[in-house]
Order: C-alpha cells, then structure tokens, then sequence
C-alpha cells in the first residue's frame, strides 16, 4: 500500500445552532487519502462535505479525533494542503497574477519568486496572456482556472477541491476537469494526492482511483468503491457506465423504510421529525413519475437513463427519485426506479386523485407532515405559525436545512391538501373546505 498523506481517525464535528442547541455533523469518521491517489466524495447536501474538506486543509479543527498530515497532527492551514472552492473565492480588485501570488505572499516568499512562480503556475492552468486581467473580466471558467492556479502556485502535496467544476457550464466544467486530470499525469504537477468533492457521480468515477459515498446524520463514510481503470477514462464505455450504475445502486440504498417506526420508536420524537427530506418539489416529483410511466420505460428505469432523459444532474434526480420512494410511488432497487401499484394509479389518476393519493401517502410515511397535522387539528384556531417549528427542525438540521425542509413539507403539504400555508402571515392552517371541494371535481 502506498504511503498514507493525509489521515482522519475517528474525527467528530459539532455545531451550535442559534438557540446554543448542539448539533452532530461528523462523526467517527475515519479517512486516509494515499500518495499517487484521486479520491472522490459524494454525498447528499448538508452531509458535512464540506465541513470535511476545511478540516482537512487546517481551515477549521476538529472536536474529536485526530487529523494528522504526514504523520504529524495537523494545527491550522499546512504548507502542503491547498484547496479549491466552487465559489472560486478571488478577489476582484486584485489581477490574475496578484491572486495567484496572495498564496505564496502569505507563506513569506520573496517577491521575484513569487512573480516567477506565478507565472508558471498561470501558464500551466493554460491562462498565459492573462496576468493582468481582473476576475471580472473573465468568465466563469477562467475565474476558477485562477483559483486553481493560486493552489497549484505553493506547489502542494494535496489538493482539496470543493465542487470546484459545480459552478460552472457542463462543458466549461468538463474541459477543466480534463484538463486538470491531464495534469495530474505529467510531472509538472508537483500534486501527489487529490481529493474531489462533487455532486456529479459520472465525474467521480472518471476522475476517482476510489469512490467514497458519505452519509448524513451524522456524515461519515458509508461505502467505498474502487475505480482501477487508466485514465483518461472513456464516459461512453461500458465500463465506465457500469461504475456508474454501481454508485448510483450504492447512493440510492437505503434502510427499508417499513422498519423505521418501530426501530425509531425509542428515540426523541423531535429527532424523528427533523427528517432531512429530499429537495424535490412536486412539480418535478409528477414529471418524473409521468415519465416513467411511459414507454419506452413503461414503469421501470434505469436512473442514469432518466438523469438522461429529464435533464437532470445526479444531484437534482437523485432527491427527486428519493422522494417519490418516501412516498410509496415507486421503488429504488440497485440503480432502478419503479412504479409501485399505487404509483401507477397515481399516474393514471386526475388531478383530484392524485392529491388525495399523495396527501394519504404523506401522512403515513412523513411523521413531519402527520405531526403539524395533527397539531392543526387540535389546535382551537386551526392554525399553527412556521416558527415553532423551524425551531425545532433547526435543533437537529441547523437553520439553513431546517428552512430548507419546512419549505419541502408545505410544498408536499399542499399538494396533497393536508395543510395550507399563508405565506404573508406564515401560519399553516388546514384546508378550507371550499379547495377540498375543487379538488373533488377537478
Ligand atoms: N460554521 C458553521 N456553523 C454552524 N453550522 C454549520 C457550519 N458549517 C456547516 N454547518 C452545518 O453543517 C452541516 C454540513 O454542512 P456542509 O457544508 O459540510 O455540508 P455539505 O455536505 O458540504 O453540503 P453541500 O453539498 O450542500 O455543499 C450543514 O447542516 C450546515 O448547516
Ligand atoms: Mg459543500
């Protein structure tokens, strides 16, 4: 086995949350990165990627465990470690060349070594010519060819990217990748190991020696899959499609949901509310299933198939198939989506009976939307406002996902007429009778 660079052993993370409420984001997360390795992390948003990723470069510490570097516990950013953001993180009123030099400026460089090597890194990432442009004259895919020149300019051991191609055009992301990856083959990239985060399970396995898949509450590392073909690796061979199909097996399997009251009847009933739902909304949720119900997938498909098809990225269907397997209208099954029974009356159902469907399959499988049901129903005004609420979800999922899933569960509430929301005076309320009864003869 080659030489270990960067460890993880046992590391732990916690965030307060507003309230002073302590929440778990990592936890017993154990990772080794090798020399001569490109390792790929995926996983759901707000699994702790991120949070990963800084404790790694020495941005941020970690509460438990350790983090050693070569061996040697790692203290704050090290000289070897660089890290590429998605937002690209450069300052706009300072040049090409000056972003570049910041990196080398900060570790006490002299200055005509730093302008020399500068240079050389801005010429390698192919930007030559633009040393004294500002960010905003370039685009988006130059922009980030600076952050990874500024990077590269320290000539590290360990590259961290952060979704670095994520916020760019899928071409304009592809061809930096490739060209990042053509780098890595000769020797002028001093980089002995890489770490990529992404959203985009094609792009791991092409770029990745192994693939890693990180869970949620609390993230840690959940499956591994070895990636051994040479690179630069074909997106049309069967191979590669295969080790696609595997991730997207590995990333859609979940612990059987018919399990869950009962192993979860022991726990704090705030813990199981405070579910992360998948982001998908309904609009895309009835497109998938109309989809799928027709030919040539007459029921059942191939996820790939249907990123293909729908347009989607991975990390827009992937939530989206989830959601619908939450609900009971179809099945994730090594890779495939499936229409269950009641799935295909939902699609061969009106409008009215597709709400009815959806707002029965709600109350059963999401104890979030049982739960505010119920408490409408009892509450004398038949009203409930949104900040109880979010107080709680943000105990467990921390401000920005607590909002994120309220969002989701009115969105789903409504549909399937189970509550109401007043956006202006923000009270869930339950249904008037008056949409009930539109919705009997739409
Ligand atoms: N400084 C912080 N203070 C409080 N909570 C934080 C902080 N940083 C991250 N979190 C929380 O930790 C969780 C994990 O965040 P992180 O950004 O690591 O996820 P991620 O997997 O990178 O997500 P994404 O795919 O959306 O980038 C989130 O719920 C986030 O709100
Ligand atoms: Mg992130």
């Amino acid at each position: 086995m080659a030489d270990v660079i960067l460890e993880l052993q046992a590391v732990a993370k916690h965030f307060r949350s507003a309230d002073g409420h302590q929440r778990s984001v990592l936890e017993g997360v154990d990772f080794a990165l090798r020399d001569g390795e490109i390792v790929a992390l995926l996983g759901a948003s707000g699994s702790g990627k991120s949070t990963l990723l800084r404790i790694l470069a020495g941005l941020i510490t970690a509460d438990a465990g350790s983090v050693l570097y070569r061996g040697q516990p790692l203290y704050g950013p090290a000289r070897g470690i660089s890290m590429v953001f998605q937002s690209f993180a450069l300052f706009p009123w300072l040049t090409v060349q000056q972003n570049v030099e910041l990196g080398l400026e900060a570790r006490g460089v002299a200055p005509e070594a730093r302008a020399s090597r500068a240079e050389s890194a801005i010429a390698l990432i192919g930007l030559g010519g633009f040393e004294g442009a500002l960010p905003r004259e370039l685009s988006g895919g130059m922009r980030q060819r600076v952050g990874i020149a500024r990077a590269l300019v320290t000539d590290p051991d360990v590259l961290l990217m952060d979704e670095a191609f994520s916020a760019l055009d899928v071409l304009t992301g592809e061809r930096l990748r490739d060209d990042i990856l053509a780098l890595w083959q000769t020797p002028q990239m001093p980089t002995r190991a890489m770490l990529v985060v992404s959203h985009n399970i094609e792009e791991a396995v092409l770029m990745a020696d192994r693939v890693l898949v990180f869970a949620s509450d609390p993230g840690r590392v959940q499956q591994a899959l070895p990636v051994t073909l040479a690179r630069p690796r074909d997106p049309d061979s069967a191979e590669v499609r295969a080790l696609v199909d595997e991730v997207y097996a590995l990333m859609t399997h979940r612990p059987l949901r018919a399990a869950r009251p009962a192993a979860l009847a022991g726990q704090p009933a705030a813990a199981l509310l405070a579910e992360r739902l998948p982001e998908a909304d309904v609009s895309r949720m009835d497109g998938l299933l109309d989809l799928l119900a027709e030919p040539p997938f007459n029921g059942r498909a191939h996820l790939p198939l249907l990123a293909e098809e729908t347009e989607l990225t991975d990390a827009e269907l992937l939530p989206v198939a989830h959601a619908v397997a939450l609900l009971g209208l179809a099945q994730l099954e090594a890779g495939d989506l499936q229409l269950t029974p009641l799935g295909q009356r939902y699609v061969a159902g009106h409008h009215g009976l597709r709400q009815q469907l959806f707002g029965q399959q709600l109350l059963a499988h999401v104890p979030l939307a049982a739960h505010i049901r119920q408490v409408l129903e009892q509450s004398p005004s038949g009203e409930l406002p949104d900040k109880p609420l979010l107080r709680l979800l943000a105990d467990q999922l921390g401000d920005r996902e607590a909002a994120r899933v309220l969002h989701t569960v009115i969105d789903w509430g409504r549909h399937g007429e189970v509550f109401e929301y007043n956006v202006t005076t923000r009270q869930l309320r339950l249904p008037t009778d008056e949409e009930g009864d539109d919705s009997a003869v739409a």
